[in-house]
């Protein structure tokens, strides 16, 4: 089985961003965890960034063809206003989780809106890179429960 992760704009800066708010673990670091976590759970974890919006359709479009089973997708500001991005993972049959890890509903009023919420089967948002782990355990489950 592979899952595949997604992180969107900005998020290649964590570890050098706003530190008070997401800590100093790298993407690389947060790509390292959910490896290894993949290894534990007996699941191939394929990651990919991009700042760039029509790179991410075109990823998500590329979902369809790759034996992905599952997404789990943090795809940053564009979660709070991307049609785009939406419209690419509800083309997908594929169970999508989206991933935070500031707790979105805590900041500003803008963060607290998720134009994914109708096409993911959840979201986890506060945790920090658990958040991504937490999301990686729900996508699997979510595969194995559809049998
Ligand atoms: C984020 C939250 C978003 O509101 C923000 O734009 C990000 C990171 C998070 O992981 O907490 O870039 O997705």
């Amino acid at each position: 089985m592979k899952v595949l992760v997604l992180h969107g704009v900005n998020l290649d800066m964590f570890g050098k961003r706003d530190p008070a708010m997401y800590g100093t673990i790298t993407l690389a670091e947060i790509d390292a965890r959910l490896t290894a976590l993949g290894g534990e759970l007996g699941v191939d974890v394929e990651t990919f960034q991009t700042n760039a919006e029509g790179t991410m359709c075109e990823r998500i479009h590329a979902a369809h063809g790759d034996g992905t089973a599952a997404v789990v997708i943090n795809a940053g500001a564009w979660t709070h206003y991307s049609y785009a991005i939406r419209d690419a993972l509800a083309i997908l049959s594929v169970p999508v989780v989206e991933v935070h890890m500031s707790n979105v509903h805590a900041r500003e009023p803008f963060r607290d809106h998720s134009v994914f919420s109708g096409v993911a089967i959840g979201q986890i948002a506060g945790f920090g890179v658990d958040s991504y782990l937490l999301g990686l355990r729900a996508a699997v489950s979510s595969v194995a429960a559809r049998g």
